[in-house]
């Protein structure tokens, strides 16, 4: 097969090597198109474009397939744990038990953050978004610990293992004191002798005389969320985390801008769409066959949230294991949840309605998620920091990936303008 693309421009007909991958992905290399013809690609959101070669993670839409470092997801989530799958995602390869240790040790012993970080808590509403908190915090860290967040890259680079364990570790104690702040209750330290997960729950929901104990299903549970959201390959926020890193900023300042990516409900505030949208079906008394019409329709304005990817037109290997997780969850912790009877009839009517199948519309990951945490008492707007804390392993190891290039390029996309061509300023008193 030709190693090479024929474009043909006006007059002009050029050639542009290919680019494969190890899993046979295939691109046109355009780096030199619009030096050798004037002209651009466009591709508005970035449906067709490859903005970085990667080693981290692997995805095939169409096949359903998800790998982190070349291991398959339901087989991770099956065998090996968050905090594994962090240092693999990181590291590339997975850590001896020696390396693993290292790494737990490293993370435990950074959960706590400075004192005077805890005042800032206290200075917000109490209704203050805890994604609004968790973005200004995280690149406040890089003041707290100077040394960890310089912008040379060299230094934040030869300091990354520090910082790495910093944001992985420190993510799920600034989203449990911003909760507990919003609670007006007192933050809560992490527990030497409780593991990344358990150490979470402890800080959300321990009291000085009762205390969260370790090892529950819920610590459980959420090591499984945790562990399928830890990387997704160039989605909104971490092609965020490249955007700003490939301008030399520091590690806690390239997470802060994609928390703020994750935001939206079309990327990580989906999973508390979901549960809006479950519960205001619920209210209304409908069993969802209603509110899937709106949801074709176009007009109402709806969609059913936690169906669709701009990658999985198959299914979200994902959802699968997440499904079935809730169900057990569920099952064993005794609860009753409305939510999921519904969230069981809208997937089976989606899944025999043309509409969705036409459009290869599967449930993805946040389709069940939501329960889940419903489940583990995680309150509805702290469902998207959650998601946070899960995609920290990827976002740091795509800020390492960029960082460590020794040739790499600022993030700049082109566009083409179509405001208005030269005119003359007017002056105010004649306008
Ligand atoms: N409900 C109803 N219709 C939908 C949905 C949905 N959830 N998703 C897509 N469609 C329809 C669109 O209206 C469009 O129909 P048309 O061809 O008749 O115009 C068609 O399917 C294609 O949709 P696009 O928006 O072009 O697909 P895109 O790939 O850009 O969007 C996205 C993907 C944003 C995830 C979309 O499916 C969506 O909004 N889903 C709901 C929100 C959600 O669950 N987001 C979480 C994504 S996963 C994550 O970030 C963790």
């Amino acid at each position: 097969m030709s190693k090479e693309a024929i474009l043909k421009i006006e007059d002009q007909e050029l050639s542009f090597p290919i680019i494969e991958g190890t899993e046979q992905e295939k691109g046109i290399d355009l780096r030199t198109l619009r030096s050798k013809t004037g002209y651009i690609t466009y591709d508005e959101g970035f449906g067709n474009t490859g903005s970085c070669q990667s080693e981290i993670t692997f995805i095939d839409g169409e096949k359903g397939i998800l790998r982190y470092r070349g291991y398959p997801i339901d087989e991770l989530a099956e065998k090996s744990d968050f905090i594994e799958c962090a240092y693999l995602i990181i590291y590339g390869e997975l850590p001896d038990a020696e390396q693993r240790q290292a790494f737990s040790d490293r993370i435990g012993r950074n959960a706590s953050i400075d004192e005077r970080m805890h005042r800032i808590f206290e200075g917000y509403p109490r209704d203050a978004n805890p994604m609004a908190i968790l973005s200004a915090m995280m690149t406040s860290l890089g003041s707290y610990y100077p040394y960890l967040a310089t912008n040379d890259r060299s230094t934040d680079l030869a300091n990354f293992d520090e910082a790495a364990a910093f944001a992985i570790s420190k993510v799920r104690t600034i989203c449990a004191a911003s909760y507990r702040v919003s609670k007006g209750l007192p933050i809560m330290y992490p527990k030497k002798d409780y593991d990344y997960c358990d150490n979470f729950l402890h800080m959300m929901f321990s009291n000085p005389y009762d205390e969260f104990p370790k090892g529950t299903l819920q610590g459980k549970a959420l090591n499984l969320i945790l562990l399928l959201h830890a990387d997704h390959e160039q989605n909104c926020s971490t092609s965020t985390v490249r955007m700003v890193g490939s301008g030399g900023a520091n590690l806690f300042a390239s997470i802060s801008a994609a928390i703020g990516a994750l935001w939206g409900p079309l990327h990580g505030g989906a999973n508390m769409a979901v549960i809006q949208m479950l519960e205001e079906i619920h209210a209304s008394g409908d069993d969802g066959s209603k509110f899937i019409e709106q949801a074709k329709s176009g007009t109402s304005g709806k969609r059913l949230m936690g169906f669709g990817h701009r990658v999985y037109k198959n299914f979200d290997p994902r959802a699968k294991i997440i499904g079935q997780a809730c169900d057990e969850l569920l099952n064993e912790l005794g609860i009753e949840d409305p939510c999921l009877d519904i969230a069981r009839k809208l997937e089976e009517a989606a899944r025999a309605d043309d509409y969705f199948v036409s459009r290869n519309l599967y449930p993805n990951v946040d389709f069940y998620s939501g329960i889940i945490m419903r489940a583990l008492s995680i309150p509805l707007n702290m469902f998207t920091v959650m998601f946070a804390i899960g995609r920290m392993p990827g976002w740091v190891a795509n800020w390492k990936e960029v960082s460590s290039q020794a040739k790499g390029k600022i993030s700049r996309p082109r566009q083409i303008y179509q405001g208005p061509t030269i005119r003359d300023y007017v002056p105010m008193d004649q306008r």
